[in-house]
């Protein structure tokens, strides 16, 4: 399972990246505005300080305007993904672009047939919002394990991003459930290491080994 960190703050991605274990990163235009810096200045910097996917989403919504900016995002780096809505005229300009061999992340998922739409134009990955669907009192996770069963049914390599993370259990019901990939707040990545009772068994080993004779 690979992580990826959600966020456009390069201060996140640096400790992020001291766990050692970060394979990537998403960002969105929300993301970005947090930094208060230029769009491109923002992607620029994250995609050469990350040897890993980058995810930079477009603005146009337009199949012809979302190739455009596409093909300009991706001259970033070789690391760009090209962040796409999951609407119609984003789905036109994934398959363009997947002949191109641009890849793509298509955003704003909400269902599994969307997913298999995405699919079937060429997305190199998926991302289901979980979070937003357990806002509105539907099951985030259950969206993820349909995606797992249709995409398993007939051997779409597109790989599928578990997005809108809110808390931990999102990441572990992930895992257990073979999602390729969890893309994860700095909040909430930080989190999933720390355990009260490995803080208190830590300082008791500690403490207790103060009492080995020297
Ligand atoms: C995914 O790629 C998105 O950037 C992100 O996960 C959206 O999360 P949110 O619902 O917390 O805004």
């Amino acid at each position: 399972m690979k992580f990826f960190i959600d966020t456009a703050d390069i201060n996140e991605i640096r400790k992020a990246r001291e766990f050692g274990i970060l394979d990537g990163v998403t960002t969105n235009p929300s993301l970005v505005s947090k930094v208060k810096r230029p769009y491109l200045e923002v992607l620029t910097e994250i995609a050469r300080e990350i040897e890993g996917p980058v995810s930079a989403e477009v603005i146009a919504t337009d199949s012809a305007g979302i190739v455009r900016e596409a093909r300009e995002l991706a001259k970033i780096g070789g690391n760009v993904v090209i962040k796409v809505p999951l609407i119609a005229e984003g789905l036109k300009a994934v398959k363009t672009l997947s002949g191109e061999g641009i890849k793509t992340n298509v955003t704003l998922c909400f269902n599994a047939l969307q997913a298999l739409m995405a699919a079937k134009a060429g997305a190199t990955y998926i991302s289901p919002f979980v979070g937003r669907l357990d806002d509105i009192a539907s099951e985030g996770m259950e969206v993820v394990e349909e995606i797992m069963t249709i995409y398993d049914n007939y051997g779409f390599d597109t790989e599928i991003i578990v997005a809108s993370v809110r808390n931990p259990l999102h990441i572990k019901y992930a895992a257990m459930m073979g999602a390729h990939i969890a893309t994860i707040p700095y909040s909430v990545f930080e989190s999933i290491v720390k355990h009260p009772l490995t803080d208190i068994g830590l300082a008791k080993f500690l403490e207790d080994y103060k009492k080995v004779p020297k």
